[in-house]
Formats: structure tokens, C-alpha cells, sequence
């Protein structure tokens, strides 16, 4: 009898069996120069983010460009199926893809599939456009982008978000799919305007934004940056920079918003964040060098959520940047200033954790086990300077950006 073990050599790496691509015309079906990969597979394939039973297997996954139709399909030289004589059996893969995507909205069918293509230039931007983006690459081509705000009040939307927000789980980690019935959410969308074969423009879906607009006490709302994502083909670009200024804009002139958080920002996506909150901060008076130079402010944090909806914790972050990008660091009292105000803060919880343990001693309460929780003094400094020179590393990348 057959062992799996025998067939080692047919798992595989759903990284990079798995590709998709974007289909603007017929031709690209036949373009690898079009297939991206996923970043991550665990949340369709498991943990080991492998693919059992084949050789040479190609799954494809293809989208039309603009209103997101989806193919999915397999290609394969042998599987185990026939090689084991019926023993093993390889994995359903597009069973198992298919538990991911919205009910009803794929095709096995490659020409079914195509026929959507055929109409694909009708194809438009849903909702309100708030705005536009040339993005010009070093050989002075131009691409045209434009963003649009939408939310739940449009069906057709909803039924074309829910093809967009697949891309999630292969993107983004620890992703889920939103409740789109959820009235709160609302939908930044960035398409690519293009010129087609015969000349004339049409739409490609380049990336997102959802923000849930939480309520607030009595009658304000505190948007919440929730997913993001640029499609790869689109990284790069610009445009999740665009995405960020134009949501900042947007929430800008409504007197309700109070400010506007992120929820769980990738390591990306913060650092992008405060190029741009920084490049916003610049320009204002409480960010003076003068006023920089003197420490942070109240003023601060209200002049940046006034103008930005910038919230507290992410206007300390950008006070820390622009203050480091205004320090001498050769001047060794300058920058040893810099240091200890950035370390005061990295230490706040620290300190607040003894503290409350002071507490409870004073109360004669066994604070055995939480003392041993905490670092001693010694080893808390250690930790201090390597968080310390990881945030500076942070901040001189960023700056490094803020004087290009
Ligand atoms: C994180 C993410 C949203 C960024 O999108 P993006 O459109 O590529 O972002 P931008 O192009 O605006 O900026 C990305 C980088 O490209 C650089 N860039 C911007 N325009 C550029 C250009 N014309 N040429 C070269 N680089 C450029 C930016 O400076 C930035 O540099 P950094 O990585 O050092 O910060 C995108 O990579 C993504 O969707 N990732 C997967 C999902 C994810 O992590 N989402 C965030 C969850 S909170």
C-alpha cells in the first residue's frame, strides 16, 4: 500500500504555485510578466502553507482588472491521484480557495470568464471622487490614478467590494473579511485610469481603504484606518501615501471626526504614516524648529488634530520625528537632550508598572509573582537602548525621506 511519505517531492509551496494576475485584454492571459505571487497562504492552505499531489502545479488565479471577476483554475503535469492508483489523493485546491471567495463569484470556466472581459470597459469607479494622482516613473511615463469614496447605501458596490476584499488573506496578515452590512464602514477606493487598445479610458482597481467611523460620545465619530491594501502590481507607486492625505481630507472638514486612529498597522504602512504626518506637521506653527526645539506641547497635539485629525499618541511619534530631524546629533548635550526625552517616554510604562506595584505593597498586598514579572533595573536599561535605537532608526528612515 501506497505511504504519503513516498511523496514528498509532491508537497508543495503555495507561495509560489499559486499566482495571480490582473486581466485588462485577452492577451495578458498568456503575459507571465503579470504574475504576482501572495505574500502569505496560511489562512487558506494552513500554517505549512503547502499544496499536496502534484507536479508542476500552476493555480491560477485571475482577476479582470477593473470589477474584479474572478477565474480560478489548475494546470498540472501528473497528480497523485494516477500515481499512487487511486490511493492518495491530492488536494482539492480549488475546493479549498473557493471556501474564500463570495459565494457564486467565480468561474472554473476560462471562456465564461472572458466574456465578462467583454464588457469590462463599462466598467466605473463607484461612489464620489474625492481625488487625483499622476504618478510620472524616471522615464517620464505618466500614470493616472483617482480615488473614490463609498459606502454601504450602493448594492453594487458591496458585491464588488466583496471580490476586492479576497486579496485580504492573501496580503495582509491575521486579515478577516469586514461585515459589510455594518452601516459604519466606509470605502476608499483607488483605480487606475488607462487608455485601452482602441483609445479610449477605462478603469483598473489598483487598491483600498476601509475605515470603521466608531462613535463617539455625544454625537462625534473617530474613524478607524481598519484594512489597506495596494494590489503589488500598484506598490510603489505612491498611492497608499495618496490613500492616507486623501482620507486625512476627506475627515478634515467634518467638525464631528475627533481624530483618526489605525488599527494594528503593519510595520509598512506606520512608517508610511509618518512620512506623511510628519511632511503635514511640518507646516505647522506648534512645529516650528523654535517650538520643536523646546519640548512637546499641548499645543501640539491640538494644532495637529484640529488640521489633520491626527490623534495624541501618533502626534508625540511625530514631535519625537521632527525633533530628532532638528537635533544636532554631533552636538553631544543636543542629542543626549533627544535621547533622554525619547527614552522618558519608552520608560513611561515601566515606571507606571513599579509604581503600581508600590501600591500594592503599601496595601500589604503579595506582589511576589509581579515583581518577577518585571525587569530589574539593570536589565530594563538594556532593553531601553535597543528599543531606543530601534525607534532612531525608524525616524532617521523616515527623515531621510522628509529631506529628499
Ligand atoms: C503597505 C502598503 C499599503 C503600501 O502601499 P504603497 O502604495 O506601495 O505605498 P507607497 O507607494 O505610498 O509607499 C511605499 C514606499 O514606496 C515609496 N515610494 C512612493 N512612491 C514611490 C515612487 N514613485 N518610486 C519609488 N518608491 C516610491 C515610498 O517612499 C514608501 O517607502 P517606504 O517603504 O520606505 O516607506 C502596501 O505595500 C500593501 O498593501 N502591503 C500589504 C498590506 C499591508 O501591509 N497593509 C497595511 C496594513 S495596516
Amino acid at each position: 500500500m501506497a505511504q504519503i511519505q513516498e511523496y514528498q517531492d509532491l508537497v508543495l509551496d503555495a507561495l509560489e504555485t499559486v499566482e495571480f494576475k490582473l486581466i485588462r485584454d485577452k492577451a495578458d492571459i498568456h503575459n507571465d510578466a503579470l504574475i504576482f505571487h501572495p505574500a502569505m497562504a496560511h489562512q487558506i492552505f494552513g500554517e505549512s502553507e503547502t499544496i499536496f499531489g502534484y507536479q508542476d502545479l500552476h493555480v491560477r488565479v485571475l482577476y479582470t482588472a477593473g470589477p474584479l471577476h474572478i477565474y480560478l483554475g489548475i494546470e498540472y503535469e501528473k497528480r497523485v491521484n494516477e500515481i499512487s492508483g487511486g490511493e492518495i489523493k491530492a488536494d482539492d485546491v480549488v475546493a479549498t480557495i473557493a471556501q474564500s471567495l463570495p459565494d457564486g463569484c467565480f468561474f472554473i470556466n476560462l471562456d465564461e470568464f472572458l466574456k465578462t472581459l467583454d464588457k469590462a470597459d463599462k466598467f466605473q469607479p463607484f461612489g464620489e471622487k474625492l481625488s487625483e494622482y499622476t504618478h510620472r516613473s524616471a522615464n517620464g511615463t505618466e500614470r493616472h490614478f483617482e480615488i473614490y469614496q463609498c459606502d454601504y447605501k450602493m448594492s453594487s458596490f458591496l458585491k464588488f467590494f466583496a471580490r476586492l476584499q479576497t486579496f485580504i488573506l492573501w496580503f495582509v496578515d491575521a486579515a478577516s473579511y469586514i461585515d459589510t452590512d455594518d452601516m459604519q464602514w466606509s470605502y476608499f477606493v483607488c483605480y487606475e485610469k488607462y487608455k485601452n487598445n482602441d483609445d479610449e479610458y477605462q478603469y483598473a482597481t489598483a487598491g483600498y481603504t476601509s475605515v470603521y467611523e466608531y462613535y463617539a460620545y455625544p454625537q462625534n465619530k473617530r474613524p478607524r484606518i481598519s484594512q489597506m491594501l495596494v494590489l503589488p502590481p500598484f506598490q510603489k507607486l505612491g498611492l497608499a501615501t495618496e490613500l492616507v492625505q486623501t482620507i486625512y481630507k476627506y475627515y478634515q472638514s467634518q467638525k464631528n471626526v475627533i481624530d483618526i486612529t489605525v488599527e494594528d498597522p503593519s510595520e509598512d504602512f506606520q512608517r508610511l504614516r509618518n512620512f506623511v504626518d510628519a511632511r503635514l506637521c511640518q507646516g505647522l506653527k506648534s512645529f516650528a524648529r523654535t517650538e520643536v526645539t523646546k519640548g512637546f506641547s499641548k499645543e501640539m497635539v491640538r494644532e495637529a488634530r484640529e488640521t489633520f485629525k491626527l490623534n495624541p499618541r501618533q502626534v508625540r511619534k511625530i514631535y519625537e520625528l521632527l525633533r530628532l530631524y532638528y537635533t544636532n546629533v554631533h552636538d553631544d548635550k543636543e542629542y543626549k537632550a533627544y535621547r533622554l526625552e525619547v527614552k522618558k517616554r519608552l520608560n513611561a510604562v515601566y515606571y507606571k508598572q513599579l509604581k503600581d506595584i508600590k501600591k500594592m505593597e503599601r496595601a500589604k498586598m503579595d506582589t511576589e509573582f509581579l515583581r518577577k514579572s518585571v525587569p530589574n533595573i539593570q536589565q530594563r536599561m538594556e532593553q531601553l537602548q535597543e528599543e531606543y535605537l530601534l525607534v532612531e532608526q525608524d525616524y532617521k528612515n523616515t527623515i531621510q525621506k522628509l529631506s529628499a
